[in-house]
């Protein structure tokens, strides 16, 4: 088998530091690649423990120039890509669409052309790995789960810019034969997750004892998985999956808002030696998201038949390990809630 040269974009953010941890770890004799941009969301710190290894290396690059892309992918002959690159915050999104569009739409189209020119038809060993969203389906009523064969109907900018990646990478399989795949995860959570999405802004204001902000009644639905358990998903798709196929991530974990809000509050409470119901006080209900969707729900009865991926750990022991390791890396929340992180609170939550 010829040497595997993989390029994981956006492995300085949440997921991608621990797909590429994953990666580097485990299979020493691929060289791994983190190409990322370092925006807001990306911070060298997640990648500490693997930035000695042998096997890995840094470069700070932009998935929008194609030019810089087609330098990398011949420098170390790129055999393999695996993208998480993107603007991942709805409410993000929601306040300005076009860097969504700009990064997820045409810095996918981009990294797919230097992909196609670079690999010139060659499809052995070569593998276009596109890591989405279960958000491109749209929203679920009380009952019933996206599986691959969901047809899609994203709401939110995030999830338009999205889907339009997915449609971009079957074209490429498609039109010029290039071997592609994609995985559609739902909500991941743990240690590494910037404090803008709900479980870690959540420990974060709990630890200050700063209100909890709600969205509408509380009663949306999310479907939550232990962010190492997706780094794992993504390893035996990679490995044992079929190009050209979906597969659909999740762990059969559905939770409303506000139970999840209520059991993170009474869990903080025990772990900071608080009053039970101390950290309850501070839910507030505010303003409601536009266009939030209802509910979403994984089903993942494929990748578990297929390919024998299970989740290894349940929601309670997750979130556990997750407070845990923002409760002893109370730096590494620092560093990331400094700067620009104070503007953004100020503007969306006042
Ligand atoms: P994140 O926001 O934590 O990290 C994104 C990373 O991409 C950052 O390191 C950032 O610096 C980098 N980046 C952004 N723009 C770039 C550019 N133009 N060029 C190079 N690098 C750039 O995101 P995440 O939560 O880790 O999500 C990773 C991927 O997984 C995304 O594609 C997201 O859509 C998808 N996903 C996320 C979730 C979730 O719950 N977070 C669930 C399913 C799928
Ligand atoms: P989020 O973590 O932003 O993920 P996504 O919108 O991609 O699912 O939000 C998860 C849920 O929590 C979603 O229904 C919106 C809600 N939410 C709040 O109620 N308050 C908040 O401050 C945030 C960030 C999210």
């Amino acid at each position: 088998m010829s040497q595997k040269n993989i390029l994981i974009t956006g492995a300085a953010g949440f997921i991608g530091s621990h797909v590429a941890r994953l990666f580097v770890n485990k299979y020493p004799e691929y060289n791994i690649f983190n190409f990322d941009l370092l925006t807001y969301a990306g911070n060298l710190e997640n990648v500490k423990d693997i930035e000695a290894a042998a096997n890995y290396r840094f470069i700070k690059g932009d998935i929008c120039d194609l030019e810089t892309l087609r330098y990398v992918f011949k420098k170390y002959d790129i055999t393999h890509v695996i993208h998480l690159a993107a603007e991942s915050h709805v409410d993000r999104s929601i306040e300005n669409p076009f860097v969504f569009i700009e990064t997820n739409v045409m810095g996918t189209a981009n990294l797919l052309q230097a992909a196609r020119e670079h690999w010139d038809n060659e499809t052995d060993d070569h593998l276009f790995y596109h890591v989405s969203t279960d958000e491109v389906y749209g929203a679920l009523g009380e009952t019933g789960f996206f599986t691959e064969e969901t047809k899609y109907d994203p709401h939110s900018p995030y999830s338009a810019s999205k889907a339009s990646s997915d449609h971009m990478v079957r074209a490429f399989g498609d039109t010029y034969g290039m071997p592609v795949m994609i995985s559609n995860c739902s909500n991941n959570y743990g240690p590494f997750h910037f404090p803008e999405k709900l479980i870690p802004l959540f420990i974060n204001n709990i630890i200050q004892k700063k209100s909890l902000p709600v969205y509408g009644d509380g009663l949306y639905t999310r479907d939550w998985l232990y962010v190492i358990d997706h780094a794992t998903a993504i390893d035996a798709a990679f490995h044992n999956g079929k190009v050209g196929d979906t597969y659909n991530i999740g762990g059969f974990n559905e939770w409303k808002n506000i139970d999840l809000v209520k059991l993170l509050c009474s869990i903080m409470d025990s772990k900071l030696d608080r009053t039970q119901g101390e950290s309850e006080q501070l839910i507030t209900y505010i303003k409601d998201r536009p266009g939030h969707d209802r509910r979403y729900a994984i089903d993942a009865t494929k990748i578990n038949k297929e390919l024998g991926w299970y989740p290894s750990v349940t929601f309670e022991e997750g979130l556990e390990k997750t407070i845990d390791w923002y409760l002893t890396n109370s730096e590494w929340l620092e560093h990331v809630t400094s700067g620009d992180y104070r503007k953004y609170y100020k503007k969306m939550y006042g």
